[in-house]
């Protein structure tokens, strides 16, 4: 842990450290803030969208330690000393990453709001399981709500980046 404290005006701050998209940063947060604000705010992720704001959309996850999270819901100060891996993170020397790729290959990038919280989910998926069932994409993408459309292609994209990838023989 790296949180020191500060009072300013009468309001106390917290010194946290984090990795963010490979990137030692630091941040000086209040116990109010949340991960999402420190990441939109402080360091321009604005990739990481707020729908629903109490954890029930899965608009604003991020890969928190290889987990996917909801960043509305998590204190900034929890995220202290941890990694964090945004979509601004997933592509490499300009390439978009196999996933963004698939993504967009599938037809499975909708209004865009819901997108970036769909890719990081699957992402983390796809880190722990390289090749997930049908089954298993849709109960890991089942806290990541769409409000106008089917998930058919969103399925078909993590899908395909996992034959991508090249581990999954079916
Ligand atoms: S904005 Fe975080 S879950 Fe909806
Ligand atoms: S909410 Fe994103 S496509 Fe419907």
């Amino acid at each position: 842990m790296h949180i020191r404290l500060a009072m300013i005006v009468g309001v106390m701050f917290l010194k946290i450290e984090l990795k963010i998209n490979g990137k030692f940063r630091t941040a000086e947060v209040s116990a109010s803030e949340r991960l999402i604000d420190v990441l939109r705010q402080k360091f321009g992720l604005v990739s990481v969208k707020e729908g629903c704001g109490a954890g029930e959309c899965g608009a604003c996850t991020v890969i928190m330690d290889g987990e996917a999270v909801c960043s509305c819901v998590v204190p900034a100060f929890q995220a202290d000393g941890h990694d964090i891996l945004t979509v601004e993170g997933l592509e490499e020397n300009g390439e978009l990453d196999v996933i963004q790729q698939s993504f967009i290959d599938c037809d499975a990038v909708q209004c865009g709001f819901c997108t970036p919280g769909m890719i990081m989910s699957a992402k983390a998926l796809l880190m722990k399981n390289p090749c997930p069932s049908r089954e298993e994409i849709r109960t890991a993408l089942a806290g990541n709500i769409c409000r106008c459309t089917g998930y058919v292609q969103i399925i078909d994209a993590v899908e395909t980046t996992a034959a991508r990838i090249g581990v999954c023989r079916r």
